[in-house]
């Protein structure tokens, strides 16, 4: 792929490692992709970041046909750059815009640009422990006409942002409100899809367990709210009596690249993992009966998240009497180490920005 490169006039003062949070500073430039129909992807380029300007008519301000990917680049002690598994987010993107009528974007040509863009901007990568830069590639449709139909035209842009952890608890135990009431998808619909509609509608959910004092919330299936299925920024496990629980790939569930490879990591640590409906009661049953011995969630902004309570129905279970699980920990410490080189990459996970 031809990529041009149209630099910046002026570049931003980086911010201080220390205190990046999440998502709150983007870096000088930006990827920007178009698709036509008849055409198909066109005019690669690397751009100063910046506003793009949008028609109001465009159709994803109406009907939200827009998916986007979440990864992450790494310094790596060594000085190289590393990314971890970006196959995985291309086939994913590729899923996810099939299921919304969406120009599939080639997987080669996403890793391509993924590494282009984070290669022009090295220098915002920071280096302090805990800290990467956020990769948001993302596609949407803007062509100008008010009648719900396949699109004509798209955008693919990636954006970079320098972040710490995503939660501001850290690696230390988050608080977890199970919904009973709202849900984030069914099957059939579009929970296994990256799409922005999906986390449009869980953020009432979201506010609502914030208000109450939780960090985030606990989906249950659609259909009969008995299910454990995920959180809203990260898939979840648990450990009970030794075994691995997390819920089943069954299309209403976010098929993550962190979930993916702690699943990996721990088979091969010897753990049996089972991908099967999780009751919430008996979720809570284990939990008040000492059997969950620990609970974390999985993703690329969370990383690895231990889950200190549950609250269901006005009551909670505590995990590990709220502090982070041993095993909870060591998939931190061995996922991080793979990402930024302090650990063997067995399993071929990295692949290396030039
Ligand atoms: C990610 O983990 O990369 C996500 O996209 C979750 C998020 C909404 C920040």
């Amino acid at each position: 792929m031809k990529i041009a490169i149209e630099q910046s006039k002026t570049l931003k003062p980086k911010p201080d490692q220390n205190n990046l949070g999440f998502g709150k500073y983007f870096t000088d430039h930006m990827f920007y992709l178009e698709y036509t129909v008849g055409i198909g992807w066109h005019d690669a380029k690397i751009i100063p970041y910046g506003p793009i300007t949008m028609d109001p008519g465009a159709m994803v301000l109406h009907y939200a046909q827009e998916v986007f990917e979440g990864m992450k680049a790494y310094k790596a002690k060594t000085g190289k750059i590393h990314i971890f598994r970006p196959d995985m987010n291309a086939k994913r993107l590729r899923t996810s815009c099939e299921r919304l009528y969406m120009p599939p974007l080639p997987e080669e040509m996403f890793i391509e640009a993924v590494k282009a863009i984070v290669s022009h901007e090295r220098e915002w990568i920071p280096s302090l422990e805990g800290t990467s830069l956020y990769i948001r590639p993302f596609i949407f449709a803007d062509d100008v006409v008010i009648g719900v139909h396949p699109g004509e035209t798209y955008k693919f842009i990636i954006i970079l942002s320098p972040v710490g952890s995503y939660y501001p608890e850290g690696i230390n135990p988050v608080k977890i409100y199970v919904e009973e009431y709202y849900v984030r998808a069914s099957k059939g619909g579009t929970g296994f899809t990256k799409c922005g509609g999906n986390y449009a509608s869980s953020i009432i959910a979201q506010v609502k367990a914030q208000e109450k004092g939780y960090t985030q919330v606990l989906w249950l299936d659609g259909a009969e709210r008995k299910y454990v299925e995920e959180v809203g920024t990260m898939n979840v496990m648990f450990k009970i009596e030794n075994e691995i629980w997390t819920a089943p790939l069954d299309g209403s569930i976010l098929p993550g690249v962190t979930r993916d490879s702690c699943i990996t990591i721990l088979k091969d640590m010897g753990y049996r993992v089972r991908e099967e409906l999780i009751p919430i009661d008996f979720l809570m049953e284990s939990g008040r009966n000492g059997k969950l011995e620990e609970a974390f969630g999985t993703g690329t902004a969370a990383v690895i998240s231990p889950i200190g309570s549950l609250t269901y129905k006005e009551e909670t279970v505590t995990v590990n009497n709220f502090e982070t699980g041993k095993l909870t920990r060591r998939l931190y410490d061995f996922i991080t180490g793979i990402q930024n080189g302090t650990q063997e990459d067995k399993y071929n996970w990295i692949q290396e920005v030039l």
